[in-house]
């Protein structure tokens, strides 16, 4: 089994609960990684998820090893054929392999380039493991999704809903610089999953990908998307159709207090204070972005216990 997208989730409600009942007791399990090691290899940056994929990993009871791949490793090729006189030192057929002697389970993050959107979209990277590893692999953030995150946003909205259908917005915020689109993307599949209400928002040349938010209400208005949420999700993401491209900072997109009204606020962080979100949000009770934080190692938990449960 694999954890590469939200694609692999059989059904979301057992593995909320599931995640929840592990997070009243992380240990209850510690005896089904003994013996056992997860290599955690990083092309990117990370907080989150590097500490709570570990934490996850222990609570388990799994060994752990951690590479900054993207600064440490050779750098990989990854297409067939190529002759590799350039300055790219290891393919990845030997790569994965390789790291498939040493582990038991392989966790990757490797981000969108941004500028190729094709090439993007063939997750080089995460494919790679994908097909020549032999042990399970995790997604923890590749070009195109990021689904430990939106499973714990699963878990943070199922813990935080007071009624049965939430309306739930993930709204479009401005940066000044151009990120991917993995969250968002990841966040929509998830909610499509959801009984809620669901509605997105966001300046008229920020549409995601039409195929990951085919059948979701779109509400270019914000203020009218905002009326009688529950749930307010804010995150940026570059344009997609001019791929890779900042064409707004507009600050009138920016997250206040006034516009949160009785909502409670998301975003699965780093955020960039009176930027994306003012202070008044972030430093207010409404606010749920460390819950959510902290909800990242249960959701990991969950993946790897069905993981080495499966193998
Ligand atoms: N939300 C998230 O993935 O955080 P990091 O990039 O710090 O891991």
């Amino acid at each position: 089994m694999n954890y590469l997208s939200i694609k692999d989730i059989d059904a979301l409600p057992n593995w909320v609960s599931e995640a929840r009942k592990l997070k009243e007791n992380p240990r209850a399990n510690k005896a089904l990684g003994a013996g056992k090691t997860i290599c955690l290899l990083f092309f990117n940056n990370s907080l989150r998820t590097r500490l709570s994929t570990q934490k996850a990993a222990m609570n388990l009871g799994l060994e752990v090893m951690v590479m900054n791949f993207g600064s440490e490793g050779w750098q990989l090729e990854f297409e067939d054929g190529r002759v590799m006189d350039q300055g790219k030192s290891e393919h990845i057929k030997e790569a994965a392999k390789v790291v498939s002697q040493f582990c038991d389970i392989v966790a990757i993050r490797a981000f969108a380039s941004l500028t190729d959107k094709e090439k993007d979209e063939t997750e080089i990277v995460l494919n790679g493991f994908k097909n020549y590893a032999s042990i399970p692999v995790v997604n923890m953030e590749s070009s195109v999704g990021h689904p430990l995150q939106a499973l714990a946003d699963a878990i943070t909205l199922d813990e935080q809903k007071t009624i049965k259908r939430p309306k739930v917005v993930l709204s479009w915020a401005p940066h000044p610089k151009a990120l991917p689109h993995a969250v968002a993307n990841s966040f929509v599949e998830m909610m499509q999953l959801q009984d809620a209400e669901f509605v997105i928002t966001h300046p008229k040349e920020y549409e995601l990908n039409p195929e990951v938010t085919k059948g979701v209400k779109i509400e270019y208005d914000q203020k009218k998307a905002f009326e009688n949420a529950n749930f307010i999700y804010v995150k940026n993401w570059s344009s997609y159709s001019e791929y890779g491209k900042v064409l707004s900072q507009d600050s009138n997109w920016m997250m206040t207090q006034e516009k949160l009204g009785d909502a409670k606020f998301m975003h699965c962080l780093p955020v960039r204070r009176n930027v994306v979100v003012e202070d008044a949000v972030l430093d207010g009770e409404q606010s749920l972005v460390i819950e959510q934080a902290n909800n990242r190692t249960y959701a990991a938990q969950v993946v790897l216990k069905r993981i080495l449960e499966d193998n």
